[in-house]
């Protein structure tokens, strides 16, 4: 049975147990569940405790979430299931980090979004980001977001177990 607990992360974790456990509880929370609208809203749950329960930089992180494919527009990301502050509706292919991330199927690893051309700011208060795509048969369906209101809040270990989680994602749902 599905228990809030799932999304409590114990203090003193290293960020690679902490990615575990989000793997973990990931796994078995899409066990018999397969709408990506659901799993997704979990994740993002997941992420944004996992981040908070870790030192800064990651204790940082002020956005955690998903954009999808536009069911209306193929060549645009739609505001998908996500924690933090209220964001950008539409980004089209090839717009910003996640744009970017969409149209490249590549992981955007950002140390400094002031430095990334055509950077959208939804929140001037984020400094760093990546932004990794969920892809699916060869088809970019969605893409990880997370922000962080640090610069340099993302390493290669965050982006092997996003990237890790983005393949979970994509064979665990229906989109
Ligand atoms: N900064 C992103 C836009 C999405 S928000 O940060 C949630 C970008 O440049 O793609």
């Amino acid at each position: 049975m599905v228990h809030a607990d799932a999304s409590a992360f114990a203090d003193g974790l290293t960020k690679q147990e902490v990615y575990a456990q989000v793997l973990e509880q990931a796994r078995a929370l899409f066990d018999g569940q397969r709408n990506w609208v659901c799993n997704f809203a979990n994740t993002a749950s997941l992420l944004w405790h996992a981040y908070h329960s870790l030192p800064a930089p990651s204790s940082s992180v002020n956005w955690s979430g998903f954009y999808f494919l536009d069911p209306s527009n193929p060549q645009q990301l739609l505001l998908g299931p996500f924690h933090g502050q209220v964001a950008c509706q539409t980004i089209a292919f090839g717009r910003g980090v996640c744009g970017a991330a969409a149209q490249t199927k590549q992981t955007q690893l950002v140390p400094d979004v002031e430095k990334f051309p055509g950077h959208i700011a939804c929140d001037g208060a984020s400094k760093s980001e990546i932004v990794v795509p969920i892809i699916k048969d060869g088809k970019v369906v969605a893409i990880i977001d997370i922000d962080c209101a640090e610069e340099k809040g993302f390493s290669e270990e965050d982006q092997s177990a996003l990237e890790e989680l983005a393949a979970l994602l994509a064979e665990s749902c229906d989109f």
